[in-house]
């Protein structure tokens, strides 16, 4: 049986007296990619901020190896967030930082490493990201999708045993954005991190997502879990089987020819 590494249960979610979804309960196995689907609102960057600590539940659980995080006292809690890595959706990276520098923030902080230990730890970063010799560079000269590559070597500055992405590739071409899908597979087949990830990209969900759980916006709950691959061949739900199959209505014109008339 694989391990379960984080488990939310029954957890509710709102801002003030607005409920953005209710009741979600799945499980996270340790070294799996899972991916959190949705329409845009539903709701997955608020799931993100109630899972690194951000925000607290108005209902629910969240815990790490079996610890509950919100009932954990503040030092269990701050061990549980050592162990995490986040790339934000905005404002990964400190603009008046060089991004040797933002990546050297998390190293300086949290560990008792030498400037040269540091040093060599954010080459060796840079470069697991195709961004060798840009330390020096600040964020503003940068393209977007340097810019969120340098917010990836951030993320894992300190090995993290968990990496929350939130819209990793939006933004990037094809090319990069596999090249950013190859690198998350080869950090959790490299350091066995668990990840977990919001995307829309289709791409991107079948190729690395062994896992997920689809957010819908009128249900304010989950509608289906399970292997991206596997709800794509047996789900019957019409939101998720649109979701799954949207490039192939883009790229293709409707069997019968009709023009639907409004
Ligand atoms: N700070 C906030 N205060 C009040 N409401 C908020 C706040 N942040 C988000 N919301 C609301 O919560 C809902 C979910 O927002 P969230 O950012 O989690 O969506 P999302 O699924 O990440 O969308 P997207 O795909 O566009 O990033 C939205 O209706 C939004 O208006
Ligand atoms: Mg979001």
């Amino acid at each position: 049986m694989a391990e379960a590494h984080i488990t939310v249960s029954e957890l509710t979610m709102s801002y003030g007296d607005v409920v953005i979804q209710h009741d979600l309960s799945f499980t996270i196995h340790r070294g799996d990619i899972f991916i959190i689907m949705g329409g845009s609102g539903s709701g997955k960057s608020t799931l993100l901020r109630h899972m690194i600590g951000l925000q607290r539940p108005a209902k629910g659980e969240v815990c790490y190896d079996g610890k509950n995080f919100w009932r954990a006292n503040e030092g269990e809690r701050q061990k549980i967030l050592r162990k995490i890595g986040v790339l934000y959706q905005r404002g990964a990276l400190w603009s008046s930082m060089t991004l040797a520098e933002n990546i050297a923030l998390p190293l300086a902080e949290y560990t008792a490493l030498s400037q040269t230990e540091i040093d060599d730890i954010v080459s060796l970063k840079l470069a697991l990201v195709g961004l060798a010799g840009f330390g020096e560079y600040y964020p503003s000269e940068l393209s977007g999708g340097m810019q969120k590559r340098a917010g990836l070597a951030r993320a894992m500055a300190l090995d993290p045993d968990i990496l929350f992405f939130d819209e990793p590739s939006a933004g990037l071409d094809p090319i990069t954005a596999r090249l950013l899908d190859d690198l998350i597979l080869h950090l959790r087949d490299s350091l066995g991190s668990t990840v977990v990830v919001v995307t829309h990209e289709l791409a991107s969900i079948f190729a690395i997502g062994d896992n997920s759980i689809f957010l819908d916006t009128d249900a304010k709950t989950s509608i289906a879990s399970g292997s991206p691959k596997d709800l794509l061949e047996h789900s019957d739900n019409p939101k998720v089987r649109q979701f799954l199959t949207r490039g192939e209505a883009v790229d293709r014109p409707p069997p019968s020819g009709k023009v639907a008339h409004a």
